[in-house]
């Protein structure tokens, strides 16, 4: 492969890692990544990166300062770079048509424009960001609607990093997907990308796709796996009822391979930037066509998502007595799943600031989303942030598992039950403790979709 000046505008959980990747496994590409945000760049820049995952801090030390900068001159990287991704957030819209479901492109559309303002050559543009179907086709008539000629080819290369295992899945994906147009220059700009990623990715494994399925893809992907949690989840709220038990139901059809037994674990929902976001897309793009009832379809996936957590907290309540006024609570974990620091669309987010309705006093204890959890939870009183699981502990009624930390399963349980007010309670919203071995303790446990475990 020749050299080749790669540029990543967006330097977040998606641009930071997949440029790290690219500068570490392609010496001979010099990769920068821009953001407009200088304290991320400066972040990424020192000994404290802005995002936890695994294996990060090893890969970036690899190769950064060598092919690997990252910066803050937007301009520059453009005129510099002849491979150019965009990796900038697309929450969902807050504001005017479409709020609440559509997709905000106002940080796209203003990449387009500076790529366009800034471009003296022709450039590969590639949609890292996940967004709309049709968005490439926006994007094209931005490029070209400038009077200098240029030519711009317009890629769909989305991301499928999980956050958590972003490093591992960045190295060993089951897929890379590039989507181009099916001309003579889109086959030529999708070749050139294709090449980066063969030299590590199998070949067999980097999948090609016309643009609007590949852009579209991104969005199914997420709306099939955050179903699967919805599915599970509601299957939980039945074995409760039934006094089935939601794990061996699990073990038991995740066994058929048609099925498989991944996500298969009932909790309090999917939380993340993605996926409540992108489902909400996908239920736009849908009402916008006029399906309707393919709208209404994923539109459930949510509020059962929605349905679930408001379920764990009428739990409490319920084997709280029915108050939960002026008790105290320790909240493990607030990240949004394990091995990240990000609390984006967190259950626990939802969770605490109904306990807090329920005037409880909030304790929340994680080993990464402090900082986080203190700027989701700000201006509410009553809540403290311990970083200490033990500590945190001391002088609860109750825990609440909200994130399925490793740590936590390890805990000396009897020295926690010591130290909190009796009866006490746990409430394990990720399945990850030992029920029974709590119970015998002298918790009363309330796990999901199984049986409680209580001593009245
Ligand atoms: N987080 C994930 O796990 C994940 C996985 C797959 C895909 N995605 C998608 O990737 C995209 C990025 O997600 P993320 O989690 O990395 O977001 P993020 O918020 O962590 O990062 C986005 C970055 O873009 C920067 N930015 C915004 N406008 C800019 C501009 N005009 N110029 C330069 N920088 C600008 C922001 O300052 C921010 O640092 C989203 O579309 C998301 O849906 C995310």
């Amino acid at each position: 492969m020749t050299e080749k000046n790669i540029l990543c505008i967006g330097a977040g959980y998606v641009g930071g890692p997949t440029m790290a990747m690219i500068a570490a496994k392609c010496p001979q590409c010099r990769v920068t990544v821009v953001d407009i945000d200088p304290e991320r760049i400066a972040a990424w820049n020192s000994d404290n990166l802005p995002i936890y995952e695994p294996g990060l801090d090893e890969l970036v030390r690899v190769s950064r300062g060598k092919n690997l900068f990252f910066s803050t001159d937007i301009e520059r990287g453009i005129r510099e770079n002849d491979l150019i991704f965009v990796s900038v957030n697309t929450p969902t819209k807050s504001f005017g048509l479409g709020a609440g479901l559509a997709a905000d492109l106002q940080y796209w559309e203003k990449t387009a424009r500076q790529i366009l303002g800034f471009s003296k050559s022709a450039k590969i543009v590639i949609e890292k960001s996940t967004l709309p179907v049709k968005t490439a086709l926006a994007m094209e008539r931005i490029l070209n609607s400038g009077d200098n000629a240029i030519r711009f080819d317009v890629l769909s290369n989305p991301e499928f990093l999980a956050e958590g295992s972003a490093v591992r899945d960045l190295e060993n994906p089951d897929r890379v997907l590039i989507g181009s147009r099916e001309t003579e220059e889109g086959l030529r700009a999708r070749g050139i990308l294709a090449d980066i990623f063969a030299q590590w990715v199998p070949r067999e494994r980097i999948l090609t796709s016309n643009i609007w399925s590949s852009e579209l893809s991104k969005l199914v992907a997420n709306a099939f796996l955050a179903q699967r949690i919805s599915s599970i989840n509601a299957v939980s709220a039945l074995c409760e009822k039934t006094e089935a038990n939601v794990v061996e139901v699990a073990r038991a059809v995740g066994m058929d391979s048609r099925i498989g037994s991944k996500f298969m674990n009932a909790s309090i929902g999917f939380g993340g930037s993605c996926f409540k976001k992108d489902i909400l897309n996908l239920v736009y793009l849908c009402r916008s066509y006029g399906l309707t009832e393919v709208a209404d379809y994923w539109e459930m996936v949510i509020r059962i998502n929605d349905y679930q957590q408001e379920r764990f907290i009428q739990g409490m309540l319920g084997a709280m007595f029915n108050t939960l006024a002026g008790k105290k609570i320790a909240l493990f974990g607030f990240a949004f799943k394990a091995d990240t620091g990000d609390t984006r669309e967190s259950p626990a987010i939802y969770i605490a600031r109904r306990l807090i309705e329920e005037r409880a006093l909030v304790v929340v204890t994680d080993p990464q989303a402090l900082k986080n959890a203190r700027r989701d939870l700000s201006g509410n009183e009553g809540v403290s942030y311990v970083e200490d699981p033990y500590s945190a502990a001391a002088g609860c009624h109750a825990l609440a598992v909200m994130t399925e930390w490793g740590i936590y399963q390890a805990l000396d349980f009897q020295r926690i039950y010591d130290s909190m007010e009796k009866p006490a309670f746990i409430f394990d919203g990720r399945n990850i403790l030992d029920h029974r071995a709590c119970f015998e303790i002298g918790f009363n446990v309330y796990p999901l979709g199984k049986p409680p475990l209580t001593h009245f």
